[in-house]
């Protein structure tokens, strides 16, 4: 993401990694990637904490980006606008013990423990296609639990027509915040058949393991067909609203990042085109790929926004 008036694309971005990590993943594709047939669908790591958990609905058959390129190579504002220092600083945010705050429009609210959250929701691998509003591109296999069936468990009433999550706010370790930029704590927002959608995901690891903490550990937010900006990390609360949140990067630019924030090739971002996007890992010399309208995931969630100019509600 950028503040304001940054150029788009650093050349620090640019890395020469085409490769799958994770043992298994690696070693495969020593020798089926050249031949150019796609990897299995598992991103698992032998060895995680997660190693067994089981592939989950919605996975997508695509080879996976590098763990290496994913985990060094975040954006993490609360940490550093620069996307290796963010990686580094993330290491002294403390993700243990853990809660979150329900808040709002709600019949349970209350504060609930991420261990008790993790008893109540067993976690799954999805391999999803992430895009940056940046215009790149990965695929991750996660480890998370549909946000859905987490938010039934707190009884939203029939006012509750958005979900409003807030990331922690601890500017002593979380050196960003300390500064301006974005209107501190971190906050996003999804409208409440979104949130419901069995696609969305809250996350808690990646590669087979835990989250590492420049990932968004304990907790974050996926939401395959939307820019990456909504993907929320490190929440500690979530709060059902009567009306839209206003959410950090739309206040910090209406004009550039909407509130719905669907990956659209059609509508650029003010500064640059949407229309291709850079696979993070691959080389200088390969093609960027063609962006999907809602990320790929369409026929799951077209039907959502059929009454909707995405043009005007970008
Ligand atoms: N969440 C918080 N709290 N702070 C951030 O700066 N950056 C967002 C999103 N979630 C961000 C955040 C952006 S712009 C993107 S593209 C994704 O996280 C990046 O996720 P990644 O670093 O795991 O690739």
């Amino acid at each position: 993401m950028l503040i304001k008036t940054k150029s788009n694309i650093l050349s620090s971005e640019i890395t020469d990694r085409a490769v799958f990590e994770s043992r298994r993943e690696f070693i495969k594709a020593a020798t089926i990637f050249s031949a150019g047939i796609m990897l299995p669908s598992s991103g698992h790591a032998e060895t995680g904490k997660y190693a067994d958990v089981p592939i989950g609905p919605y996975s997508a058959k695509l080879p996976v980006t590098g763990r290496e390129d994913v985990t060094s190579y975040t954006n993490y504002y609360e940490f550093s606008s620069n996307k290796k220092d963010s990686t580094v600083l993330a290491r002294a945010l403390k993700t243990k013990p853990w809660s979150v705050e329900v808040a709002g429009e709600v019949e349970k609210p209350g504060v609930y423990n991420l261990e008790d959250i993790l008893k109540d929701n067993p976690v799954q691998e999805r391999i999803y296609r992430f895009r940056c509003v940046e215009a790149w591109s990965m695929v991750v296999p996660w480890i998370g639990f549909p946000l859905g069936e987490m938010l039934k468990r707190f009884k939203p009433t029939s006012k509750a027509k958005f979900v409003e999550f807030t990331t922690i706010y601890n500017p002593e370790v979380m050196i960003g915040q300390r500064s301006g930029g974005l209107d501190w704590p971190y906050v996003e927002g999804l409208r409440i058949d979104e949130a419901m959608h069995p696609l969305t995901m809250m996350v808690t690891g990646m590669y087979g393991d835990e989250l590492p903490n420049q990932n968004g550990a304990p907790l974050r937010l996926i939401v395959p067909w939307k820019y990456g900006f909504k993907s929320i990390k490190a929440i500690v609360k979530i709060r059902f609203t009567e009306n839209m949140p206003e959410t950090a990067w739309h206040k910090n630019a209406p004009n550039e990042y909407g509130f719905y924030a669907n990956v659209n090739p059609e509508v650029s971002h003010p500064r640059w085109s949407q229309s291709r996007e850079r696979v993070l890992g691959s080389s200088l010399f390969t093609p960027k790929r063609d962006t999907e309208k809602f990320n790929g995931y369409g026929a799951e969630v077209a039907a959502l926004y059929s009454d909707m100019d995405l043009k005007q509600y970008f």
